[in-house]
């Protein structure tokens, strides 16, 4: 037992510090979005979300809504109400033409994010999307719950491995004395830093290396035309020896899961045995109208100009602040603050000033390591950020101070 996952241990570590946050009001917020992009809460307290999936802003882009409205209206459904596999609405396949066409792969949608890591994770487990050789997966110590979650599941289908994060030489020393190795990781991490992709791609080179990227916070925000951090590393081609799931629900704009892999691997396999992509949700025709509109975004203009916004933003943001993944260029950045009261001080003064950002720590982060999670996007204005620097920074210089 506990081999894998301990949630119980984690739910009992984690639980006061959940209470404390909810205490000061830093969870269950409601809101209501006003037309300015400002989000009012229930208490008539408007603030800035500094914690956005959304990182080019695109959530509220009026095409994206129109697509969305006018798809259902095409569709005259909602959903369809039955598995896929069986009958699938035009629209859905329409779609996901669409989509294997921009990303030069099969794209197959799925309701979130992590029903892809759940359908794809114990498939390739198992071996059979790879020529029935079921390959010693590693798993990166800091990849997603949504990817741990899977941890057991798989290992009752093969020999699992955790890795320290990011550790090229145990990933390596494995690929030496296993006949088919998988690496599973997330491309652009929750918290902040990413996969050293060219230094896999150069173990997948060597050795055949399967890697397994979770592209949730990358897809639309970096890369030509926003195809994400793992296949612009990989110039643009996703090979026959690598899987990503993204989310279309962050930078894209959209809803729904995303699973990118090569022609050649048999998608009727996946569809039919991949448990959630055949059961009977999937992204509804809204979400497709949504995920059709953002594609045209993607092959414009607009989708550069906005990238560029969030790099500007990035940009002065380390200007002002100190955190760990400093000059990366990606949207995420963790603010460590020395204990988990001071954070949670900083978090609650931030929103007092009127800007919501997550105080993050066990389980979410390394215990502590606690510290605010910000999330920058191309909409945010400079003044907007200098405003909340300046309420975090109280917190971490008198850190740095020793007051
Ligand atoms: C890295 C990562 N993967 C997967 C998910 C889950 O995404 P979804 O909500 O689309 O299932 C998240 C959640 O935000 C995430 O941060």
């Amino acid at each position: 037992m506990n081999k894998f996952t301990n949630i119980k241990k984690a739910k009992n570590m984690s639980q006061s510090f959940w209470q404390e946050t909810n205490r000061l009001g830093l969870i269950g917020i409601e809101v209501n979005y006003q037309d300015d992009g400002m989000m009012l809460d229930q208490n008539q307290h408007e603030f800035i979300n500094m914690c956005s999936y959304s990182y080019l802003g695109l959530d509220g882009h009026p095409d994206i809504i129109k697509g969305a409205v006018e798809a259902i209206i095409k569709a005259k459904t909602l959903n369809s109400t039955i598995s896929r596999v069986r009958v699938c609405l035009e629209m859905l396949s329409d779609t996901e033409a669409a989509l294997s066409k921009f990303y030069q792969c099969e794209a197959l949608t799925v309701s979130t994010c992590a029903a892809a890591s759940c359908a794809l994770l114990p498939l390739l487990a198992s071996g059979a999307l790879t020529k029935e050789v079921a390959p010693l997966m590693i798993f990166d110590k800091h990849a997603h719950f949504s990817i741990n979650l899977m941890k057991p599941i798989c290992a009752d289908e093969t020999d699992i491995e955790s890795a320290p994060h990011n550790d090229l030489n145990f990933v390596e020393d494995l690929c030496k004395k296993n006949k088919l190795v998988a690496y599973v990781a997330d491309g652009v991490y929750s918290t902040g830093g990413h996969a050293p992709v060219k230094d896999l791609m150069y173990l997948q080179d060597k050795y055949g290396l399967i890697l397994y990227f979770d592209e949730a916070h990358s897809i639309s925000a970096y890369g030509k035309n926003g195809i994400g951090f793992v296949l612009d590393e990989m110039g643009g081609n996703l090979n026959e020896k690598t899987f990503i799931v993204a989310s279309l629900n962050k930078a894209f704009g959209a809803s729904g899961g995303l699973i990118l892999m090569h022609k050649t691997i048999d998608k009727d396999i996946v569809l039919r045995y991949g448990g959630p992509l055949s059961w009977s949700q999937r992204v509804n025709t809204p979400g497709l109208g949504a995920i059709m509109a953002s594609l045209k975004i993607h092959q414009s203009p607009e989708l550069a100009i906005r990238q560029k916004q969030l790099t500007n933003n990035i940009q002065y943001f380390d200007s002002l602040t100190s955190s760990p993944y400093k000059d990366d260029k990606l949207a995420i950045r963790f603010v460590g603050i020395d204990s988990e009261e001071k954070t949670m001080a900083a978090s609650k003064a931030a929103y007092e000033a009127g800007f919501y950002t997550s105080p993050l720590f066990f389980p979410i982060v390394p215990r502590g390591k606690s510290g605010l999670r910000v999330m920058l996007r191309s909409d945010l204005s400079e003044k907007a950020i200098k405003r909340f620097c300046d309420v975090i920074n109280r917190f971490t210089k008198s850190e740095k101070e020793g007051k």
